[in-house]
């Protein structure tokens, strides 16, 4: 089973092929991914509309690579699956609009891919995982611990009542002068400060509620950079060490809840296992922290390649061969309209007042 993967719900434009053998482990035959980072850095963000333009434009280019790289021709292709959501709808439609067209073209079946699935599947391409698993999310658009139970079965467990994790850290970034994207420079300076110079809340840790909250920390930051503005060097540093302790705390509190849970809903499971996906998860401090919190409950750790915790086309590749082999290819995907918000869980009920960027998920 070959496929062919295309993603274009953010500022990535990405396309792949994975493949499939009987018995044998996936591969992944190509997986190129364009970043879009330098266009949207003078703005510290995603601009929607130039990210639409940067796909049209790059797409086909991207495509044609993934299908020369693959050594696949798009006729030995079995399926053409697209993120259709949730994601900036102008990207969608390029990548979803050019899947359908492509499927016409070569009369191939379409497979319109939910951008969390391929997220959420991910560590069955990479690691061969059974089911169930838990899945923490943790990217610029998403904070989410959702429960892997099958191919299209999900429960979301968690989300973010607010900001995303890494959209805090972003803005976290902005506030103290540092460049976007804000994560890796947040943790680059937070290197060398003080952990313990700045007592930062920890949102929701203890709380009863599953759910995640960052907006309070990031304005705590805030009132921190003023009250002592202007800002050293090392007062930066040591605001994002503080901020950084603050958020892997808090983050462990939510997690370790989950492992809990997981624990009481499948007694039985042998070797339960974490997954982490999405852009934040690159952290090394978050990475250790969900280590330490897995060894000590008797899971799995598991962290993907970050090439494939960030968004790419080949999980997007891989959920369309999940849904090909367990028969729930779309009759009517040709007819799919792309999805701005398209919740993985379908039974928990939105997040009302889900931030900006959360309100995707
Ligand atoms: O998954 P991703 O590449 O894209 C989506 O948001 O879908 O995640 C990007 C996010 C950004 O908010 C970025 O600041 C954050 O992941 N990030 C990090 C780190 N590297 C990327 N956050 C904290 N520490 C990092 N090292
Ligand atoms: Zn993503």
């Amino acid at each position: 089973m070959r496929v062919l993967g295309i993603e274009t719900s953010c500022d990535e434009t990405a396309a792949s092929v994975v493949a499939l053998d009987g018995r044998a482990a996936p591969k992944i035959l190509s997986n190129i991914v364009l970043s879009q980072i330098e266009e949207h850095a003078a703005f510290g963000g995603v601009v929607p509309e130039i990210a639409a333009r940067a796909h049209v434009e790059a797409l086909d280019g991207i495509v044609e690579a993934a299908l020369a790289d693959s050594g696949v021709a798009l006729d030995e292709v079995d399926a053409i699956a697209a993120t259709a959501g949730p994601g900036l709808v102008g990207g969608l439609i390029v990548g979803l609009m050019t899947a359908k067209a492509i499927a016409a073209a070569a009369d191939k079946p379409l497979l319109a891919i939910n951008h969390l699935e391929g997220h959420a599947l991910t560590a069955r391409l990479t690691d061969g995982l059974d089911f169930p698993y838990l899945l923490l999310l943790v990217s610029g658009g998403h904070t989410q611990i959702v429960a892997v139970r099958g191919v299209g079965d999900y429960q979301r467990w968690a989300t973010t009542i607010d900001d995303a994790l890494g959209e805090a850290f972003d803005k976290t970034a902005k506030m103290l002068g540092l460049p976007y994207p804000g994560g890796p420079n947040v943790e680059k300076a937070a290197a060398t400060g003080n952990p313990g110079r700045f007592a930062f809340p920890r949102p929701m840790k203890g709380s009863a509620q599953p759910d995640f909250s960052f907006s309070g920390l990031k304005t705590a930051v805030r009132q921190a950079a003023t009250a002592i503005a202007p800002l050293s060097d090392q007062d930066v540093a040591d605001i994002c060490a503080s901020f950084q302790a603050a958020v892997a705390d808090a983050l462990g509190d939510r997690v370790s809840r989950a492992l809990n849970r997981f624990r009481q809903e499948y007694p039985d499971k042998a070797k339960p296992a974490l997954v982490v996906a999405g852009g934040v998860a690159a952290n090394r401090t978050i990475k250790a922290t969900l280590e330490a919190l897995c060894a000590a409950a008797g899971f799995d750790f598991i962290a993907p390649p970050q090439k494939l915790c960030t968004d790419n086309a080949a999980m997007i590749a891989w959920a369309g061969i999940e849904r090909l082999r367990a028969g729930m290819a779309d009759a009517n995907a040709a007819d799919f309209v792309p999805r701005s918000r398209w919740p993985l869980d379908s039974v928990s009920a939105p997040m009302v007042g889900s931030g900006r960027r959360g309100a995707k998920a």
